[in-house]
């Protein structure tokens, strides 16, 4: 049986990743590691837990060494927003974390799934239907660093023979763990507030259309890729996958159906808008269906009922 190491196992994706990555390849086979003690700390309830900084190649290299790693998961990143906060920053940790990945799976034979994200792409890409080989000319840090990260992750398949893999993501929705710092956080907080009864502000414009996904897709996509015949994948680095889109009027209406009497408003976070108005509206995902037969189940209507469902608003409040 393979075994794993997760980097940034504390984060939104990681949460929900360790359990999917148990459940599939047994307990005792992944470990969970992160910079953070308190994330460390949450995650050694639920598995092998290691403390460890990405940026450290050495502590990394003997993270791998110790458990005999086959497949590791980079989940380390500065999200969108946050990096036009501190762009040296981002590109720092984002591009520092994905080296030594990279460095790392080479020197110890070991696969390496490093996520993209609609961020890849930029203002001049064509927005609807986005193909998967197109104009990629992002222009925020997380873009630039996604893009890097692209081009770095195939250049070390092609010149190393090193297993790099890929997916872009969209948004992520999901209740395990709060994301940071990222365009789409959104359509995840606003459950948190439609749950608690409380008025939303949201900060992307109300016709911003965005690519999202709900968890259990997005981690059956990650799996379902890394475990790909590697004879059938034309592409590697990285994969369109896309399974609902839509604006913030949208999912709002569609909480209402179900809270009706949820309320919404608006304060534009310029940046935010700005990011939104580059990143495509929807991505042509054919590719990864016919490569790696990537086929989504969750559309915005049963996510919304099952985010309803699941949502723990004192997570993000404080019990009430
Ligand atoms: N969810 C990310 C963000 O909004 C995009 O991949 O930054």
């Amino acid at each position: 049986m393979k075994r794993i190491l997760i980097v940034g196992a504390g984060g939104q994706i990681g949460t929900e990743l360790v359990p999917h990555l148990q459940k599939n390849y047994g307990e005792d086979n992944v470990i969970a590691a992160d910079l953070k003690p308190q994330m460390v700390e949450k995650l050694s309830k639920i598995a092998i837990a290691e403390s460890v900084d990405a940026l450290n190649a050495e502590g990394y290299a003997a993270l791998v060494k110790k458990y005999k790693i086959d497949a590791i998961y980079n989940l380390v990143a500065l999200l969108s927003a946050t990096g036009e906060k501190n762009p040296q920053l981002a590109w720092q940790i984002n591009m520092g974390a994905l080296l030594n990945s990279l460095n790392i799976a080479k020197e110890f034979k070991c696969s390496l799934f490093t996520p993209s994200s609609i961020g890849a792409f930029g203002p001049n890409t064509p927005h609807y239907k986005t193909p998967q080989d197109t104009i990629m000319r992002p222009n925020t840090i997380y873009g630039v660093c996604k893009v890097t990260g692209e081009l770095l992750s195939d250049y070390y398949f092609t010149k190393f023979g090193v297993d790099t893999r890929s997916v872009r993501f969209p948004g992520i929705i999901s209740y395990g763990a709060l994301p940071g710092g990222g365009t789409t956080d959104y359509a995840v907080e606003v459950f948190y507030y439609a749950k608690a009864g409380r008025d939303y502000t949201c900060e992307v414009p109300q016709d911003a259309y965005m690519d999202m996904i709900y968890m259990p897709d997005a981690l059956e996509a990650t799996t379902q890729l890394m475990e790909a015949d590697p004879s059938k994948l034309v592409h590697r680095n990285s994969f369109n996958i896309a399974s609902m889109s839509f604006t913030p009027e949208e999912i709002f209406a569609e909480i209402r159906k179900r809270c009706p009497d949820f309320k919404h408003t608006y304060n534009i976070d310029p940046v935010k808008a700005a990011i939104s108005a580059s990143w495509p509206d929807c991505m042509d995902d054919t590719p990864a269906r016919e490569e790696w037969g990537w086929n989504p189940k969750w559309n915005l209507s049963r996510m919304v009922d099952d985010m309803l469902l699941h949502v723990l608003p004192d997570a993000l409040f404080g019990a009430q």
